[in-house]
């Protein structure tokens, strides 16, 4: 038996990231959880930010933001960001964190995050409690300890968070690559459909494409 609740947004699970935003004399973080991927090509993300947020402002005004992936070791600090505001605070310094300047945006990045994305930001549109920022992705920032051999992120070892409904939860354990459940050699082993369910690592290994990520999604 399931039981019907009234429409709420309880997607799950979400990324969690730390958004800065402004420029290196004027930065701010913000937490968001409402950000996702929206286009492959061109590479197109969102982020949906509540009017009453200092950082709205600043997004509204620059146009530009980084969105900066969240670590486990990064959590309290990210954490820390969704809950205080930047009109009272300083939060990279009182997080210490490194304000690293990006390559086309005013926003600086963290350096302690292990993978920045410069967004530049090229609709708007109010949706109710928050307005979404449909941005352009130009260019993404990875630390080098977190590309295998073919220049691809591995990303069983950035230990990043994610998010459901109020609790953070770890990702990292590996279930499978995308397409695995359609090639011969899983389906001869474990069948096909809901009933086709390996308990451990992907059966076959594809070899990967080597960081340049046009596969058709
Ligand atoms: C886990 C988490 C996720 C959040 N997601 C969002 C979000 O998607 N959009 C938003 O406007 N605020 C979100 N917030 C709230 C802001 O991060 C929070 O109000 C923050 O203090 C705003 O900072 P600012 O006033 O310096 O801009 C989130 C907070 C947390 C803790």
């Amino acid at each position: 038996m399931k039981k019907q609740l009234k429409g709420a947004v309880l997607l799950a699970p979400l990324p969690v990231v730390m958004v800065s935003v402004g420029t290196n004399e004027r930065s701010n973080i913000i937490t968001v959880a409402w950000t996702g991927t929206v286009c492959s090509y061109p590479p197109r993300v969102y982020i949906s930010v509540r009017k009453e947020r200092y950082s709205y402002d600043i997004l509204r005004g620059t146009g530009e933001f980084v969105i900066n992936f969240t670590t486990d070791k990064l959590l309290a600090a990210c954490d820390y960001c969704g809950i205080r505001s930047g009109r009272d605070i300083d939060k990279f310094d009182e997080m210490r964190f490194t304000r690293q300047p990006a390559s086309y945006v005013s926003a600086p990045m963290i350096a302690e995050s292990p993978i920045n994305m410069e967004c530049k930001v090229f609709d708007v549109i109010n949706l109710g409690s928050h307005d979404m920022f449909l941005a352009d992705v130009l260019a993404v920032h990875v630390d080098e300890t977190l590309l295998n051999g073919d220049g691809a992120i591995d990303y069983s070892k950035a230990n990043l968070v994610n998010y459901q409904h109020g609790e953070y939860y770890a990702t990292g354990k590996h279930l499978g690559r995308f397409g695995f459940a359609a090639q011969r050699k899983y389906i001869a082993k474990y069948g096909k459909g809901k009933d086709a369910f390996a308990p451990a690592a992907p059966l076959v290994k594809r070899k990967n494409n080597g960081g340049n990520y046009k596969t058709k999604r």
